[in-house]
Formats: C-alpha cells, structure tokens, sequence
C-alpha cells in the first residue's frame, strides 16, 4: 500500500519526504485555507517537492466549471491530479477530465455505489472517507472492503482505492488489510505509526548495558 499524506503544509510535507516514505499528497479546500497562502502557490511548491500526484480539489459544483477549474489547477504542474466530489456533475466532469487524458481523485465516496460509478466515470483514484463515516456511527473501513471486492469482480475498472479521512493507525492497518491501493494519511498520524512502547523500553535497556560495557562502534 502506498502513502500519500494529507496536507497542504509544505514543511510537513518535505520532512516527511525526506524519510522517504511520501508516495503523493492529497490537499482539499480546508488543508489550503488553513495553508493560508494562494491555491497555485502551494500546489506549485508541493509538486515541486513531490514527485509522485498531487491531488488539487475544485470548488464548482457544476458541470462546466468544474472541467474548467480542473484544466486550471492541471496546468499547474504535470503531476497534479484533480480532485472532484462523487456528485452527479463531478462524475460527469470525472468522465470528461479523464478523457483529456488528465487524472482524476474522486472524492467525499462514502458509498461502494458512488465508488462503482466514479469507476465507470474513468477515475484515477477514488477515495472513500472512512473518518467521517465513522464519525456517524457506520463502519468506514467496510466501504472499503466492498470497493475492493467489487473492483475485483470488473476487469475494466482501472481505478485505484485511496483510504481517506484515516485518523488513527489502526485505520491505516485495516486499509492496508481491506486491499487499499493508497492511504492518505495526516502528517501526524503518518509519524505515529513508528510508535510502539516495547520499542523505546527496548532501545532505553540496549543503549543502558552498552553504556556499561564501555564500548563505541566508532
Ligand atoms: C482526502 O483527500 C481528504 O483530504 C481527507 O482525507 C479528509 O479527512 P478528514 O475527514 O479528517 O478531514
């Protein structure tokens, strides 16, 4: 499963890639608010340090001005993806971007329907958001699983699932074990899934006996 993380903050974003473990970006028009600075700005520097997609979000809802903010935010850079809502227009916009050869992330899934028509739309990435699903009291990961297994069923499905709205890192074992192709993932969230308490109890009596032994590798 790959990693892309989910922010718009240029710092987060170039630390976390120089551990090497950032296979993309996702922002949405929250991240970019909270950013703080102009939407071309901040896509343009994170593509600059990403080489991997980018996902952009347009803000139309209808049809017309989502194709044309998406070509907007596409020509910022090549590895942009756009990003649409899984709404009747954004599944036409979906249709019409793809086709132009541009790649699209459809996003607020939060149903395994919205997910098979985002693939017969030509997605690139759909992105279900388990979070806020479970945040009603439904099983986020469970759409996940049912997009897995319907896009198994259908070989001309060439979409990838992106596990979104992912807040612990449990959320990111159970999408790697649902068959997520991506998680995206905040920052914080990405960091913390080196932590585990047997590991610093370990390294703390390891670092104390070699203290003792007197002894240096270099
Ligand atoms: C996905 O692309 C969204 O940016 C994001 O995952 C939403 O997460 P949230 O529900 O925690 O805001």
């Amino acid at each position: 499963m790959k990693f892309f993380v989910d922010t718009a903050d240029i710092g987060e974003i170039r630390e976390l890639a120089a551990a090497g473990v950032v296979d993309g970006v996702t922002t949405n028009p929250s991240l970019i608010a909270k950013a703080g600075r102009p939407i071309r700005e901040v896509i343009k520097e994170i593509c600059e340090a990403i080489k991997g997609p980018v996902s952009a979000e347009v803000t139309a809802t209808e049809f017309g001005g989502m194709v044309a903010e998406g070509e907007q935010l596409a020509g910022i850079a090549p590895n942009v993806a756009i990003k649409v809502p899984s709404t009747w227009d954004g599944f036409r916009a979906c249709r019409a971007l793809s086709e132009s050869g541009l790649k699209v992330n459809v996003t607020l899934c939060f149903s395994a329907n919205q997910a098979l028509l985002a693939a017969k739309a030509g997605a690139g990435y759909i992105s279900p958001f388990v979070g806020r699903l479970d945040d009603i009291g439904l099983d986020g990961m469970e759409v996940v699983r049912e997009i897995r297994a319907m896009y198994n069923n259908d070989e001309s499905f060439n979409t990838e699932i992106l596990a979104s709205s992912i807040r612990t890192p449990l959320h990111v074992t159970q999408a790697a074990m649902a068959g997520a192709d991506i998680a995206t993932v905040p920052p914080g969230v990405l960091r913390s899934l080196s932590n585990h308490p047997l590991t610093e109890r370990g390294l703390a009596s390891f670092l104390a006996d070699w203290g003792r032994s007197g002894q240096a590798i270099l």
